[in-house]
């Protein structure tokens, strides 16, 4: 582990994300796919139904839940990540749903397999890492011919005003995980943070060591680089450099900071 992915590991081992309150099959699958699910699928241009015998990666798969969600449509999934924790939760969910998923703890930049993917997911992640480009060319090479690689990025006019909020959260609790927890409970959230999700949710999204920033243009740069053809993103944006640049000015002041897009290998 370098020297990013042992301080991003260390907020994740203690706040395993998503942790999502998975009660029934109802809050795996319907209550997943209407508040993420269909939006990110969207991009890919996939349908849950089309999964089954498919061979899908899910690189960064935190605490396992849409993994679980892929193999419930009877794909075959493989999901990786650098938490133990994370990982162990996944398990557990998997098992109590009698779902296969093949969880393994690996970084991204270290990931060899003879496999190759239909579908690759990587959500959250790549921002998080020191070299973003490089784990997403890993990535690229090991999606089949005609597969599509979905990934989530923050984005660096959306999150604009975010960073200014973490900025402020540094200058007043330093870089001590619990106490940026506790100055956010107190500042922004004013009272106890309620449920294991909710603490996963507030970490992640204000706690974290590290995160980057990126631009539609420079991901529509690596597809291109990496023989691979654009589809669609959520939220939506046209791919022309002016009209990409307005789309993202829009999700600075509406403060989109988190984008999905999605390309399929030639
Ligand atoms: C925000 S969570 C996203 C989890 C999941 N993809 C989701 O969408 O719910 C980021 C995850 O990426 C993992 N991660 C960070 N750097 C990684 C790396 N270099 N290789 C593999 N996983 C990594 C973290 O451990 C964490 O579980």
């Amino acid at each position: 582990m370098d020297r990013t992915a042992r301080s991003v590991n260390q907020l994740y081992e203690r706040y395993p994300y998503p942790s999502l309150p998975i009660r029934n099959e109802r809050d795996l699958i319907s209550k997943l796919h209407t508040n993420v699910m269909s939006k990110i699928l969207a991009t890919a241009g996939l349908v849950p139904e089309s999964f089954s015998g498919k061979e899908i990666l899910d690189a960064g798969c935190g605490t396992g839940e849409k993994s679980c969600y892929f193999s419930y449509y009877g794909a075959r999934v493989t999901a990786i990540d650098l938490c133990n924790s994370s990982l162990k939760r996944g398990r557990e969910l998997a098992e109590r749903f009698n779902l296969k998923v093949e969880f393994s703890l690996c970084d991204i930049a270290d990931l060899r397999t003879e496999k190759r993917f239909d579908h690759v997911f990587c959500l959250g992640v790549l921002h998080h890492t020191s070299d973003p480009y490089l784990r997403f060319c890993v990535l690229a090479d090991l999606c089949k011919p005609g597969g599509t690689v979905t990934i989530g990025l923050y984005n660096r006019y959306g999150r604009l005003m975010h960073r200014i909020r973490r900025l402020q959260i540094g200058l007043n609790a330093g870089e001590n995980i619990d106490r940026r927890l506790e100055y956010v409970e107190r500042s922004i959230y004013r009272r106890k943070l309620k449920s294991t999700h909710e603490q996963a949710y507030a970490a992640d999204k204000y706690v974290n060591p590290y995160e980057s920033y990126h631009s539609v243009g420079e991901v529509l740069g690596w597809f291109n680089k990496n023989d691979i053809t654009y589809i669609r993103s959520h939220p939506h944006t046209d791919t022309g450099r002016f009209h990409a640049l307005f789309t993202q000015l829009k999700w600075l002041i509406k403060r989109n900071g988190f984008f999905i897009i999605s390309g399929r290998k030639n």
